[in-house]
């Protein structure tokens, strides 16, 4: 066991013992080290003041992602590269290119944000620069300003250019030498399982200990409620739950994967579900968040399930060394109320690949196109055979208390030719599916008639040829 946290903090080995595992990376950059440059807006991974970027070897690789210190644990950093604002100035004192094309391009007015935009601009500046607005947008929806407004940003995006200023092989060989081989494990509770076997005997031990992945929900739970979360278990250090395996016939998530890790392959797989992915939170989000977590926090607003139950996923669950295999849609038993046992886990979730005869149609409908939280999505799978609905496997968010099939409009659907009619009467049932509620976001009246326009949605683009566009890079292309 290994009793200290190992990072480097810019090119500075840090060995950390004896701080309280629920503290904040953002709180121990600020107060530990005395680094103010990272700052604090929101404390609930919203504004992006807080970003930092960390460096991490993936196959071989030193690769960098933005993230919200804010509601990152400083126990996640084990093993990691941690860069601040601070770290980027050059020994003589010279800006990094990111800073000066912020400056050149009058990009900072109060100057609060200022540090987040640097470090958003700065992970993609690594990750092959700015290419096309598209991207450009993508890195930076989790930052926001309020006060410069986002042309001069943009623009310095433009001219940063792109490069890789750091010395790779020093950093990985530093990295690894943190690598005991051991589990971490802290005082104050804090478990970090290597191995899928661990981490099961972990959670039969303390079944009552918090299991955190990403941390885009449990963090806030510390940042947004006060409460002191001890015994944690991460799950971002094993290695099996961190597998994205994509065969011919499934795309097997490990429960510890990112969003940002299985993008391409679902994108590729189910082009709306990709897109639904890429609005999800912002980049700094999906860098930490995974779908293992969306999945078991059982929210009825939650983006994956539905699109996850219209493909009729299923999950593995594992206790101890039992595991079972469910269908995602019946894990959600009720509100608040998961098919999960105490000590049990979210182990992989599988995500079948479907024939061609099935189409695919997924929508997130929310006030804000990026980085907001989702009104109504509707996930749409439905089997076409000579002009009828063969079958159909129809799931919404934000309609009931839980992610939900509506089970009588499909039933109005399968067997029915595929035309205005059945639509018609489609559109209709779904009153009998769903009796959604009225909140800050949407009203139980909006909610009702956006599901049933998504229906239309569905039938207009997947009755004409190319009727429908999506957007790849900044460019619409016809989807069929
Ligand atoms: C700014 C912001 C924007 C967001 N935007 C969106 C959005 O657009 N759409 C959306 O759906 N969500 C959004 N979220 C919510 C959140 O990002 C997602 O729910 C995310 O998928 C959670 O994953 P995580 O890995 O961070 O989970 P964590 O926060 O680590 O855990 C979430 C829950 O799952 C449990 N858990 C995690 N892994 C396992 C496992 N393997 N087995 C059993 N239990 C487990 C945890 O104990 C906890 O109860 C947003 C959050 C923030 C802060
Ligand atoms: S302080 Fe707002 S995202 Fe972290
Ligand atoms: S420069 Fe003022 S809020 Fe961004």
């Amino acid at each position: 066991m290994t009793g200290a946290i190992r990072f480097l903090l810019g090119d500075e080995p840090r060995k950390v013992a004896g701080l309280d595992p629920n503290l904040t990376v953002l709180r121990y950059l600020r107060e530990q080290e005395g680094l103010c440059g990272t700052k604090e807006g929101c404390a609930e991974g919203d504004c992006g003041a807080c970003t930092v970027v960390l460096g991490e070897e993936v196959d071989g690789r030193l690769r960098h992602r933005a993230v919200n210190a804010c509601i990152q644990f400083l126990p996640t950093l084990q093993g990691k590269q941690l860069i601040a604002v601070e770290h980027l100035k050059a020994a003589d004192g010279s800006l990094h290119p990111v800073q000066q094309a912020l400056v050149e391009s009058h990009g900072s007015q109060c100057g609060f944000c200022t540090p987040g935009f640097v470090m958003s601009l700065f992970a993609l500046y690594r990750d092959g620069g700015a290419r096309d607005r598209g991207v450009i947008d993508d890195a930076l929806a989790g930052n926001l300003c309020r006060c410069t407004g986002y042309g001069p940003i943009v623009a310095a995006a433009r001219c940063m250019g792109a490069g890789d200023d750091g010395d790779e092989a020093a950093v990985l060989a530093q990295l690894a030498s943190f690598d005991d081989g051991e589990a971490l494990a802290l005082e104050g509770g804090y478990f970090a399982p290597r191995t899928a076997d661990d981490l099961a005997a972990r959670l039969l031990a303390y079944p009552e200990a918090t299991i955190l992945a990403g941390g885009t929900d449990v963090g806030l739970w510390v940042t947004k409620q006060h409460r002191r979360l001890e015994p944690i278990v991460y799950v971002g250090a094993v290695a099996e739950l961190r597998r994205l395996e994509v065969t011919a016939e499934r795309i097997e998530i490990g429960a510890a994967v990112t969003y940002s890790e299985a993008h391409r392959a679902i994108a590729e797989a189910y082009p709306d579900f990709g897109e639904v992915i890429r609005r999800l939170g912002s980049r700094q989000i999906r860098n930490l968040g995974t779908i293992g977590g969306n999945i078991a926090n059982g929210s009825p607003i939650g983006d994956s399930p539905p699109p996850l139950i219209a493909l009729d996923a299923r999950l593995v669950l594992r206790r101890g060394d039992a595991r079972r295999e469910i269908a995602l849609e019946d894990f959600f038993i009720a509100y608040g109320q998961q098919d999960l046992e105490p000590g049990e886990f979210v182990e992989t979730v599988i995500l079948p690949r479907q024939a061609s005869d099935w189409r695919f149609r997924c929508y997130k409908v929310s006030k804000r196109f990026d980085q907001d939280i989702t009104a109504v999505l509707g996930a749409f799978n439905l089997k076409l055979e000579g002009g009828r609905v063969a079958a159909a496997r129809i799931c919404y968010g934000g309609m009931a208390a839980t992610p939900k099939r509506a089970s009588a409009c499909e039933a109005v659907l399968t067997g029915a030719p595929w035309s205005e009619a059945t639509l018609s009467r489609a559109r209709d049932a779904l009153a009998q599916d769903f009796a959604p509620i009225g909140d800050m976001r949407a009203s139980a009246a909006y909610r009702l008639q956006v599901a049933r326009n998504l229906l239309t949605k569905v039938y207009v683009e997947t009755s004409e040829p190319a009727t429908a566009t999506r957007l790849v890079g900044d460019r619409q292309v016809a989807y069929g």
